[in-house]
């Protein structure tokens, strides 16, 4: 039997401009995972069991489009096993999906890495990494690749678009608590919709992202000499942005006011936006108190988490 885990993520600056070619900042997001089990088994096919999803099927009888199907079909033919296996995988996931933390990546990455060990077809992080973005592709439209590389690697990335990685050197960790909205919003949604608005005014988008990749540059130098309270300033700056986008919602827009009013530096959407998970930026003494508070606005679930 071989067993898999992939975290969950946060994009901490840039989410959508990044798509543009600006650069952004992600963290992985430990407390929450996706868990895949490989196993031999007597039955004839390959048999998924993904409860999170409602889920109990042999491969072949999966739709082509199946995101999970996808992964297995792909990685087959790529590692060229022939005739199929006779495996059972077992697929457990924490991170909720639809929701911005990257749930979709982390179950590709996990599974991969479970079918490359268990049929001996070895893989280094960068081979699994540009496969998953493979897969993200199939189901995302135009990602940037950013949820694939932060959860191969589950290190904090500043990240640009086809450029190679660079692992974020924080100067002194810091606190973030992320609350969802339990509205569920797919990526591919909100990345098509900001497309549909580049596409009728690039001058005045490609401005805005311009604006977004400054934000970021900006932030990356305030995480290594920790200057927390331009941080959570930038922070609040790039969720502006990002309503300018049209990517915010009231739920999300309800959760950063009240973090900012409960004791939060700063406090953005994340992802893809219109739903999913909002992050504050907050000292470590008032981590309780701010998802305590975001629970009594409405969050569904919070998460406090050390970038570090
Ligand atoms: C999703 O986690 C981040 C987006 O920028 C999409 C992408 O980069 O592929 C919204």
């Amino acid at each position: 039997m071989t067993r898999s885990f992939a975290p969950g993520k946060v994009i901490l600056f840039g989410e959508h401009a990044v798509v543009y070619g600006r650069p952004a900042l992600a963290a992985p997001v430990t407390q929450v995972h996706a868990d895949v089990e490989v196993r031999d088994s007597d039955h004839t096919g390959i048999w998924i069991d993904a409860p999170d999803v409602n889920l109990r099927a042999e491969l072949n009888t999966l739709p082509s489009d199946d995101p999970l199907a996808s992964v297995i079909h792909n990685f087959l033919f790529l590692a060229r096993v022939s005739p199929f296996p006779k495996l059972k995988i077992k697929i457990n996931s924490t991170i909720p999906v639809a929701s911005g933390l990257g749930s979709g990546a982390a179950v590709t990455v996990a599974l991969t890495r479970a079918l490359s060990s268990h049929l001996h077809f070895a893989m280094s992080d960068e081979e699994i990494n540009a496969f998953a973005y493979e897969i993200e592709k199939i189901h995302h439209g135009t990602p940037s690749g950013i949820d694939n590389t932060v959860v191969t690697y589950a290190k904090p990335v500043y990240f640009i678009k086809g450029q190679p990685i660079e692992i974020l050197k924080v100067g002194h960790p810091f606190t973030m608590v992320i609350g969802d909205t339990g509205v569920s919003a797919p990526t591919k949604e909100s990345v098509g919709a900001v497309r549909k608005l580049w596409e009728a005014d690039r001058v005045k988008w490609e401005r805005v992202f311009d604006e977004v990749g400054g934000i970021v540059r900006q932030a990356r130098r305030a995480m290594k000499s920790g200057e927390w309270e331009l941080l959570g300033g930038l922070m609040n700056v790039n969720h502006e942005l990002l309503q300018k986008m049209t990517v915010s919602s009231p739920e999300l827009d309800e959760l950063v006011g009240v973090a900012r009013k409960t004791g939060a530096l700063g406090a953005k959407l994340s992802g893809g936006g219109r739903g999913g998970n909002m992050i504050a930026l907050v000292p470590l003494e008032m981590a309780e108190a701010v998802a305590g508070s975001l629970k009594e606005a409405g969050a569904k679930n919070t998460i406090i988490t050390q970038v570090s």
